[in-house]
Protein backbone atom coordinates (compact mmCIF):
# COMPACT_ATOMS: atom_id res chain seq x y z
CA UNK A 1 0.00 0.00 0.00
CA UNK A 2 1.60 3.76 -0.64
CA UNK A 3 2.33 6.38 1.65
CA UNK A 4 2.81 10.13 1.45
CA UNK A 5 5.97 10.91 3.03
CA UNK A 6 6.42 15.00 3.71
CA UNK A 7 8.92 17.12 5.30
CA UNK A 8 7.05 19.99 6.98
CA UNK A 9 7.16 23.50 7.36
CA UNK A 10 8.60 24.65 3.89
CA UNK A 11 5.63 27.53 2.67
CA UNK A 12 4.36 26.71 -0.88
CA UNK A 13 4.48 29.67 -3.31
CA UNK A 14 3.58 28.92 -7.01
CA UNK A 15 0.39 29.23 -9.02
CA UNK A 16 -1.44 25.62 -9.94
CA UNK A 17 -4.40 24.76 -11.53
CA UNK A 18 -7.54 22.61 -10.04
CA UNK A 19 -8.26 19.90 -12.05
CA UNK A 20 -11.89 19.11 -13.18
CA UNK A 21 -14.77 18.32 -10.02
CA UNK A 22 -15.49 14.75 -8.65
CA UNK A 23 -18.61 15.64 -7.81
CA UNK A 24 -19.82 16.95 -11.03
CA UNK A 25 -17.94 14.44 -13.19
CA UNK A 26 -19.58 11.31 -11.14
CA UNK A 27 -23.29 12.46 -11.74
CA UNK A 28 -23.01 13.74 -15.21
CA UNK A 29 -21.07 10.14 -16.24
CA UNK A 30 -23.78 8.24 -14.66
CA UNK A 31 -26.33 11.23 -16.75
CA UNK A 32 -24.66 9.86 -19.79
CA UNK A 33 -26.73 6.79 -19.80
CA UNK A 34 -29.44 8.71 -20.56
CA UNK A 35 -28.71 8.86 -24.20
CA UNK A 36 -27.49 6.52 -26.66
CA UNK A 37 -25.69 9.20 -28.79
CA UNK A 38 -21.99 9.80 -27.94
CA UNK A 39 -20.97 12.03 -25.22
CA UNK A 40 -18.02 13.50 -24.57
CA UNK A 41 -16.47 14.84 -21.31
CA UNK A 42 -13.73 17.69 -20.96
CA UNK A 43 -11.85 17.86 -17.97
CA UNK A 44 -12.27 14.45 -16.63
CA UNK A 45 -10.53 14.65 -13.37
CA UNK A 46 -7.74 11.20 -12.79
CA UNK A 47 -9.03 10.03 -9.53
CA UNK A 48 -9.48 6.76 -8.48
CA UNK A 49 -13.70 7.18 -8.23
CA UNK A 50 -14.00 8.27 -11.75
CA UNK A 51 -12.38 4.85 -12.96
CA UNK A 52 -14.98 3.30 -11.07
CA UNK A 53 -17.95 4.95 -12.11
CA UNK A 54 -16.20 4.39 -16.16
CA UNK A 55 -16.25 0.81 -14.80
CA UNK A 56 -19.53 0.47 -14.03
CA UNK A 57 -20.60 2.65 -17.02
CA UNK A 58 -18.51 -0.84 -19.23
CA UNK A 59 -19.97 -3.54 -17.05
CA UNK A 60 -23.52 -2.43 -18.08
CA UNK A 61 -22.36 -2.52 -21.71
CA UNK A 62 -21.10 1.21 -22.83
CA UNK A 63 -17.93 1.75 -24.16
CA UNK A 64 -15.83 4.42 -22.56
CA UNK A 65 -12.26 5.80 -24.06
CA UNK A 66 -9.66 8.28 -23.75
CA UNK A 67 -9.45 11.49 -26.05
CA UNK A 68 -6.95 14.34 -26.30
CA UNK A 69 -5.93 15.31 -22.65
CA UNK A 70 -8.46 15.02 -20.27
CA UNK A 71 -11.28 13.54 -22.44
CA UNK A 72 -12.79 10.85 -21.99
CA UNK A 73 -15.62 9.61 -24.54
CA UNK A 74 -18.80 7.76 -23.44
CA UNK A 75 -20.99 5.57 -26.51
CA UNK A 76 -23.88 4.04 -24.28
CA UNK A 77 -25.59 2.69 -27.79
CA UNK A 78 -24.49 -0.39 -26.62
CA UNK A 79 -26.20 -0.19 -23.23
CA UNK A 80 -27.47 -3.84 -21.87
CA UNK A 81 -27.38 -4.48 -18.97
CA UNK A 82 -29.34 -3.00 -15.90
CA UNK A 83 -27.58 -4.80 -12.80
CA UNK A 84 -24.51 -3.22 -11.09
CA UNK A 85 -21.75 -5.60 -10.09
CA UNK A 86 -21.38 -5.50 -6.37
CA UNK A 87 -17.74 -5.22 -6.54
CA UNK A 88 -17.72 -1.84 -8.34
CA UNK A 89 -20.58 -0.55 -6.53
CA UNK A 90 -19.31 -1.77 -2.74
CA UNK A 91 -16.58 1.14 -3.71
CA UNK A 92 -18.70 4.05 -4.71
CA UNK A 93 -21.51 5.33 -3.15
CA UNK A 94 -22.04 7.47 -6.37
CA UNK A 95 -22.71 4.79 -8.18
CA UNK A 96 -26.44 4.77 -7.06
CA UNK A 97 -26.55 7.50 -9.12
CA UNK A 98 -26.92 5.65 -12.12
CA UNK A 99 -30.55 4.61 -10.90
CA UNK A 100 -32.30 7.38 -12.09
CA UNK A 101 -30.48 7.03 -15.50
CA UNK A 102 -31.05 3.39 -15.77
CA UNK A 103 -35.19 3.71 -14.65
CA UNK A 104 -35.13 6.44 -17.46
CA UNK A 105 -33.54 4.84 -19.92
CA UNK A 106 -34.41 1.04 -19.39
CA UNK A 107 -36.86 0.88 -16.67
CA UNK A 108 -35.55 -1.74 -14.48
CA UNK A 109 -32.12 -1.09 -12.35
CA UNK A 110 -30.17 -3.56 -9.55
CA UNK A 111 -27.71 -2.22 -7.53
CA UNK A 112 -26.47 -3.01 -3.93
CA UNK A 113 -26.66 -0.25 -1.33
CA UNK A 114 -24.17 1.95 -1.83
CA UNK A 115 -20.04 1.93 -0.57
CA UNK A 116 -18.18 4.86 -0.82
CA UNK A 117 -16.15 6.71 2.33
CA UNK A 118 -17.14 5.51 6.05
CA UNK A 119 -18.62 8.97 7.27
CA UNK A 120 -21.77 8.53 8.85
CA UNK A 121 -24.82 6.74 7.85
CA UNK A 122 -25.26 8.10 4.77
CA UNK A 123 -29.22 6.50 4.02
CA UNK A 124 -30.73 6.28 0.43
CA UNK A 125 -34.57 7.01 1.71
CA UNK A 126 -34.73 10.24 -0.20
CA UNK A 127 -33.67 9.14 -3.63
CA UNK A 128 -35.83 6.14 -3.29
CA UNK A 129 -38.81 8.51 -1.88
CA UNK A 130 -37.85 10.82 -5.27
CA UNK A 131 -38.29 8.37 -7.43
CA UNK A 132 -41.43 6.59 -6.36
CA UNK A 133 -43.00 9.44 -6.62
CA UNK A 134 -41.77 9.53 -10.22
CA UNK A 135 -43.60 5.78 -11.28
CA UNK A 136 -41.02 3.85 -9.95
CA UNK A 137 -41.11 0.82 -7.47
CA UNK A 138 -38.45 -0.87 -5.05
CA UNK A 139 -38.06 -4.36 -3.69
CA UNK A 140 -35.11 -4.57 -1.44
CA UNK A 141 -33.35 -8.49 -1.10
CA UNK A 142 -30.44 -9.19 0.60
CA UNK A 143 -29.08 -5.60 0.39
CA UNK A 144 -30.11 -5.15 -3.18
CA UNK A 145 -32.45 -2.92 -4.75
CA UNK A 146 -34.08 -3.62 -7.23
CA UNK A 147 -36.42 -0.59 -9.25
CA UNK A 148 -38.67 -0.83 -12.03
CA UNK A 149 -40.73 1.43 -13.75
CA UNK A 150 -42.78 0.91 -16.54
CA UNK A 151 -43.27 4.75 -17.36
CA UNK A 152 -41.73 8.19 -15.33
CA UNK A 153 -44.73 10.73 -14.83
CA UNK A 154 -43.85 14.34 -13.61
CA UNK A 155 -44.78 15.30 -10.17
CA UNK A 156 -43.93 17.86 -7.28
CA UNK A 157 -41.41 16.03 -5.07
CA UNK A 158 -40.45 17.77 -1.33
CA UNK A 159 -37.48 16.71 -0.31
CA UNK A 160 -37.07 16.78 3.50
CA UNK A 161 -33.40 17.43 3.42
CA UNK A 162 -31.64 19.01 0.67
CA UNK A 163 -29.81 16.00 -0.59
CA UNK A 164 -27.39 16.44 -3.17
CA UNK A 165 -27.44 13.06 -4.68
CA UNK A 166 -31.11 12.50 -4.38
CA UNK A 167 -31.60 15.74 -6.40
CA UNK A 168 -29.42 14.97 -8.88
CA UNK A 169 -30.72 10.93 -8.92
CA UNK A 170 -34.68 12.65 -9.82
CA UNK A 171 -33.41 15.57 -11.96
CA UNK A 172 -31.67 13.01 -14.32
CA UNK A 173 -34.76 10.70 -13.99
CA UNK A 174 -37.51 13.25 -14.25
CA UNK A 175 -35.77 14.96 -17.34
CA UNK A 176 -36.78 12.19 -19.43
CA UNK A 177 -40.07 12.02 -17.71
CA UNK A 178 -43.78 12.49 -19.35
CA UNK A 179 -44.53 15.62 -18.14
CA UNK A 180 -43.37 18.29 -15.77
CA UNK A 181 -41.29 17.92 -12.12
CA UNK A 182 -40.88 20.09 -9.56
CA UNK A 183 -38.65 19.59 -6.63
CA UNK A 184 -39.08 21.22 -3.87
CA UNK A 185 -36.22 22.27 -1.25
CA UNK A 186 -33.53 20.94 -3.86
CA UNK A 187 -29.74 20.83 -3.10
CA UNK A 188 -28.25 24.14 -4.69
CA UNK A 189 -24.63 23.07 -4.73
CA UNK A 190 -23.01 24.22 -7.73
CA UNK A 191 -22.56 20.79 -9.22
CA UNK A 192 -26.18 20.59 -8.97
CA UNK A 193 -26.15 23.25 -11.68
CA UNK A 194 -23.06 21.24 -13.50
CA UNK A 195 -25.57 18.69 -13.78
CA UNK A 196 -28.78 20.71 -15.43
CA UNK A 197 -26.31 22.56 -17.58
CA UNK A 198 -25.57 19.47 -19.12
CA UNK A 199 -28.82 17.78 -19.44
CA UNK A 200 -29.93 20.78 -21.22
CA UNK A 201 -26.66 20.39 -23.39
CA UNK A 202 -28.21 16.99 -24.44
CA UNK A 203 -31.79 18.75 -25.30
CA UNK A 204 -32.98 18.44 -21.28
CA UNK A 205 -35.34 21.56 -19.98
CA UNK A 206 -34.11 21.97 -16.40
CA UNK A 207 -35.42 25.26 -14.98
CA UNK A 208 -34.02 27.05 -11.43
CA UNK A 209 -31.10 24.47 -10.91
CA UNK A 210 -28.87 26.30 -8.18
CA UNK A 211 -31.95 27.56 -6.17
CA UNK A 212 -34.32 25.14 -4.19
CA UNK A 213 -36.80 24.65 -6.16
CA UNK A 214 -35.76 22.84 -9.93
CA UNK A 215 -38.44 22.49 -12.31
CA UNK A 216 -38.07 19.48 -14.89
CA UNK A 217 -39.63 19.87 -18.17
CA UNK A 218 -40.23 16.11 -19.40
CA UNK A 219 -38.18 15.69 -23.46
CA UNK A 220 -39.23 12.75 -25.44
CA UNK A 221 -35.11 11.70 -25.81
CA UNK A 222 -32.20 13.56 -25.13
CA UNK A 223 -29.03 13.89 -27.86
CA UNK A 224 -25.33 13.18 -27.86
CA UNK A 225 -23.15 16.14 -26.54
CA UNK A 226 -19.61 17.75 -25.91
CA UNK A 227 -19.18 19.57 -22.38
CA UNK A 228 -16.42 20.29 -20.21
CA UNK A 229 -16.87 19.27 -16.50
CA UNK A 230 -16.84 22.12 -13.91
CA UNK A 231 -13.58 22.81 -11.69
CA UNK A 232 -13.63 21.20 -8.51
CA UNK A 233 -14.25 23.87 -5.71
CA UNK A 234 -12.81 21.50 -2.98
CA UNK A 235 -9.81 20.90 -4.93
CA UNK A 236 -9.30 24.53 -4.96
CA UNK A 237 -10.12 25.15 -1.50
CA UNK A 238 -7.60 22.86 -0.15
CA UNK A 239 -4.96 24.26 -2.23
CA UNK A 240 -5.82 27.35 -0.85
CA UNK A 241 -5.17 25.62 2.75
CA UNK A 242 -2.47 24.21 2.13
CA UNK A 243 -1.32 27.95 1.02
CA UNK A 244 -2.54 29.28 4.32
CA UNK A 245 -1.04 26.76 6.47
CA UNK A 246 2.09 26.93 5.67
CA UNK A 247 2.40 31.07 5.30
CA UNK A 248 3.13 31.10 1.33
CA UNK A 249 1.47 32.52 -1.32
CA UNK A 250 -0.14 30.61 -3.86
CA UNK A 251 -2.60 31.34 -6.75
CA UNK A 252 -4.99 28.77 -7.80
CA UNK A 253 -6.17 29.52 -11.23
CA UNK A 254 -8.96 27.94 -13.20
CA UNK A 255 -11.69 28.36 -10.68
CA UNK A 256 -15.03 29.79 -10.26
CA UNK A 257 -14.62 32.22 -7.02
CA UNK A 258 -18.30 32.43 -6.56
CA UNK A 259 -18.16 28.81 -5.53
CA UNK A 260 -15.59 29.30 -3.39
CA UNK A 261 -17.57 32.14 -1.62
CA UNK A 262 -18.12 30.01 1.95
CA UNK A 263 -14.39 28.97 1.88
CA UNK A 264 -12.72 32.61 1.35
CA UNK A 265 -14.81 34.04 3.53
CA UNK A 266 -13.62 32.35 6.42
CA UNK A 267 -9.90 33.06 5.51
CA UNK A 268 -10.49 36.35 5.40
CA UNK A 269 -12.21 36.26 8.81
CA UNK A 270 -9.08 33.97 10.19
CA UNK A 271 -6.75 37.05 8.79
CA UNK A 272 -5.75 35.04 6.30
CA UNK A 273 -5.56 38.33 3.03
CA UNK A 274 -7.10 36.37 0.20
CA UNK A 275 -7.05 38.13 -3.81
CA UNK A 276 -9.76 37.63 -5.85
CA UNK A 277 -9.44 37.48 -9.53
CA UNK A 278 -12.10 36.30 -12.56
CA UNK A 279 -10.94 32.61 -12.85
CA UNK A 280 -7.86 32.78 -9.83
CA UNK A 281 -7.86 32.82 -6.27
CA UNK A 282 -4.19 33.73 -4.65
CA UNK A 283 -4.21 33.47 -0.65
CA UNK A 284 -1.33 36.18 0.41
CA UNK A 285 1.25 35.39 2.61
CA UNK A 286 -0.35 36.42 6.26
CA UNK A 287 0.83 36.91 9.79
CA UNK A 288 -0.92 34.92 12.71
CA UNK A 289 -4.12 32.76 11.99
CA UNK A 290 -7.52 33.86 14.09
CA UNK A 291 -9.48 30.72 15.36
CA UNK A 292 -13.20 31.40 14.04
CA UNK A 293 -16.40 29.22 14.39
CA UNK A 294 -17.67 26.95 11.75
CA UNK A 295 -20.99 25.42 10.83
CA UNK A 296 -21.24 23.28 7.93
CA UNK A 297 -24.17 23.15 6.12
CA UNK A 298 -25.51 22.73 2.86
CA UNK A 299 -24.30 25.37 -0.20
CA UNK A 300 -24.12 28.07 0.22
CA UNK A 301 -22.81 27.22 3.80
CA UNK A 302 -19.87 26.03 4.67
CA UNK A 303 -18.92 22.96 2.28
CA UNK A 304 -18.81 19.81 4.59
CA UNK A 305 -15.66 18.44 2.56
CA UNK A 306 -13.98 21.41 3.57
CA UNK A 307 -14.76 20.56 7.36
CA UNK A 308 -10.99 18.37 7.76
CA UNK A 309 -9.26 20.56 6.06
CA UNK A 310 -10.30 23.61 8.08
CA UNK A 311 -9.72 21.67 10.94
CA UNK A 312 -5.68 21.10 10.71
CA UNK A 313 -5.69 25.03 9.93
CA UNK A 314 -7.56 25.75 12.68
CA UNK A 315 -5.13 23.26 15.03
CA UNK A 316 -2.47 26.07 13.87
CA UNK A 317 -4.65 29.34 14.52
CA UNK A 318 -4.34 31.68 17.50
CA UNK A 319 -7.08 30.81 19.95
CA UNK A 320 -10.07 28.33 20.63
CA UNK A 321 -12.14 27.40 17.33
CA UNK A 322 -15.32 25.05 17.30
CA UNK A 323 -16.29 23.29 14.39
CA UNK A 324 -20.21 22.18 14.24
CA UNK A 325 -20.69 19.46 11.15
CA UNK A 326 -24.70 19.33 10.91
CA UNK A 327 -24.69 17.48 7.73
CA UNK A 328 -22.78 14.05 8.20
CA UNK A 329 -23.06 12.42 11.65
CA UNK A 330 -19.42 10.84 11.92
CA UNK A 331 -17.55 13.08 10.23
CA UNK A 332 -14.71 13.58 12.73
CA UNK A 333 -12.01 10.64 12.15
CA UNK A 334 -9.35 12.63 11.32
CA UNK A 335 -9.18 14.67 14.93
CA UNK A 336 -7.69 11.66 16.65
CA UNK A 337 -4.96 11.29 13.51
CA UNK A 338 -4.25 15.48 13.79
CA UNK A 339 -4.14 14.52 17.81
CA UNK A 340 -1.08 12.14 17.03
CA UNK A 341 0.35 14.68 15.11
CA UNK A 342 0.01 17.73 18.15
CA UNK A 343 -3.32 19.20 17.76
CA UNK A 344 -5.36 19.85 20.34
CA UNK A 345 -8.88 19.10 19.41
CA UNK A 346 -12.16 17.67 21.89
CA UNK A 347 -15.09 16.24 19.76
CA UNK A 348 -18.53 15.99 21.71
CA UNK A 349 -21.21 14.53 19.14
CA UNK A 350 -21.21 16.74 16.58
CA UNK A 351 -18.98 19.57 17.87
CA UNK A 352 -15.40 20.10 17.42
CA UNK A 353 -13.41 22.33 19.80
CA UNK A 354 -9.99 23.00 18.33
CA UNK A 355 -7.31 24.78 20.64
CA UNK A 356 -4.75 26.54 18.48
CA UNK A 357 -0.78 25.48 18.94
CA UNK A 358 2.28 27.43 17.88
CA UNK A 359 3.08 24.37 15.65
CA UNK A 360 2.35 20.78 14.98
CA UNK A 361 4.92 17.63 15.35
CA UNK A 362 5.23 15.24 12.08
CA UNK A 363 3.78 11.56 12.72
CA UNK A 364 3.06 8.24 11.44
CA UNK A 365 -0.72 8.33 10.51
CA UNK A 366 -3.65 7.01 8.38
CA UNK A 367 -6.38 8.08 6.25
CA UNK A 368 -9.55 7.36 7.46
CA UNK A 369 -11.55 8.96 4.76
CA UNK A 370 -10.73 11.06 1.28
CA UNK A 371 -11.33 14.55 3.35
CA UNK A 372 -9.65 13.02 6.77
CA UNK A 373 -6.71 12.48 4.31
CA UNK A 374 -6.25 15.47 2.77
CA UNK A 375 -6.25 17.07 6.34
CA UNK A 376 -3.29 14.64 7.13
CA UNK A 377 -0.93 15.94 4.11
CA UNK A 378 -2.25 19.65 5.10
CA UNK A 379 -0.90 19.08 8.87
CA UNK A 380 2.21 17.20 7.30
CA UNK A 381 2.77 20.03 5.48
CA UNK A 382 3.05 22.28 8.19
CA UNK A 383 4.39 20.61 10.66
CA UNK A 384 8.33 19.88 12.25
CA UNK A 385 9.82 16.86 11.18
CA UNK A 386 8.48 14.01 9.10
CA UNK A 387 4.88 12.67 8.82
CA UNK A 388 4.27 9.25 6.72
CA UNK A 389 0.46 9.09 5.64
CA UNK A 390 -0.69 5.61 5.09
CA UNK A 391 -3.97 4.52 3.29
CA UNK A 392 -3.31 7.09 0.77
CA UNK A 393 -5.53 5.05 -1.58
CA UNK A 394 -8.41 7.37 0.13
CA UNK A 395 -6.78 10.82 -0.81
CA UNK A 396 -6.68 9.67 -4.67
CA UNK A 397 -10.52 8.86 -4.75
CA UNK A 398 -11.03 12.43 -5.16
CA UNK A 399 -7.22 14.72 -5.88
CA UNK A 400 -6.27 14.77 -8.81
CA UNK A 401 -2.10 14.17 -8.61
CA UNK A 402 -1.91 16.02 -5.13
CA UNK A 403 1.22 15.53 -4.56
CA UNK A 404 2.94 16.47 -7.95
CA UNK A 405 0.38 19.76 -7.45
CA UNK A 406 2.20 20.35 -4.01
CA UNK A 407 5.43 19.72 -5.23
CA UNK A 408 4.71 22.22 -7.99
CA UNK A 409 4.60 24.68 -5.28
CA UNK A 410 7.60 23.54 -3.18
CA UNK A 411 6.38 20.96 -1.07
CA UNK A 412 8.53 17.94 -0.40
CA UNK A 413 6.25 15.58 -0.56
CA UNK A 414 6.97 11.97 -2.16
CA UNK A 415 4.82 9.36 -2.70
CA UNK A 416 6.45 5.78 -1.79
CA UNK A 417 5.42 2.25 -2.57
C1 LIG B 1 -22.46 14.62 -1.89
C2 LIG B 1 -20.99 14.66 -2.21
C3 LIG B 1 -20.17 14.64 -0.92
C4 LIG B 1 -20.63 15.78 0.00
C5 LIG B 1 -22.14 15.74 0.22
C6 LIG B 1 -22.67 16.93 1.00
C7 LIG B 1 -20.90 13.52 -4.35
C8 LIG B 1 -20.48 12.34 -5.13
N1 LIG B 1 -20.65 13.52 -3.03
O1 LIG B 1 -22.71 13.39 -1.23
O2 LIG B 1 -18.80 14.82 -1.27
O3 LIG B 1 -19.98 15.66 1.25
O4 LIG B 1 -22.81 15.73 -1.06
O5 LIG B 1 -22.32 18.12 0.37
O6 LIG B 1 -21.41 14.48 -4.90
N2 LIG B 1 -29.30 11.69 3.36
C9 LIG B 1 -30.42 11.03 3.81
N3 LIG B 1 -31.15 10.32 2.91
C10 LIG B 1 -30.83 10.27 1.58
C11 LIG B 1 -29.69 10.97 1.14
C12 LIG B 1 -28.95 11.68 2.05
O7 LIG B 1 -30.73 11.06 4.99
O8 LIG B 1 -31.54 9.62 0.81
C13 LIG B 1 -28.47 12.45 4.34
C14 LIG B 1 -27.06 11.88 4.42
O9 LIG B 1 -26.99 10.79 5.30
C15 LIG B 1 -26.29 13.07 4.91
C16 LIG B 1 -27.01 14.26 4.25
O10 LIG B 1 -28.29 13.76 3.87
O11 LIG B 1 -26.39 13.18 6.30
C17 LIG B 1 -26.31 14.82 3.04
O12 LIG B 1 -26.16 13.83 2.07
P1 LIG B 1 -26.18 14.14 0.51
O13 LIG B 1 -26.37 15.62 0.28
O14 LIG B 1 -27.11 13.22 -0.14
O15 LIG B 1 -24.69 13.77 0.12
P2 LIG B 1 -24.18 12.84 -1.04
O16 LIG B 1 -24.95 13.14 -2.29
O17 LIG B 1 -24.07 11.45 -0.57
Amino acid sequence: METFHIKGQKPLYGTVAVSGSKNAALPILAASLLTDKPVILERMPALSDIKVMCDILSALGCSVASGAEDTLIIETAGLSRHKLPYDLTGRLRGSFLVMGPLLARCGRVAISLPGGCAIGARPVDLHLKGLSALGATFKITKGIIEGTAKKLVGTKIYLDFPSVGATENIMSAAVLAEGTTIIENAATEPEIVDLANFLCSMGGRILGAGSNTVKIIGVAGLTGTRYAIMPDRIEAGTLLTAAAITGGQVTVTGIRPDTLKPITAKFSEMNIPITIQNNTVTVEPRKTMRAVDIKTLPFPGFPTDMQAPMTALLSLSEGTGIITETVFENRFMHTGELCRMGASIKVSGRNAVIEGKKSLSGAKVKATDLRAGAALVLAGLAARGDTEISDIYHIDRGYDALEKKLQSLGAEIERKP
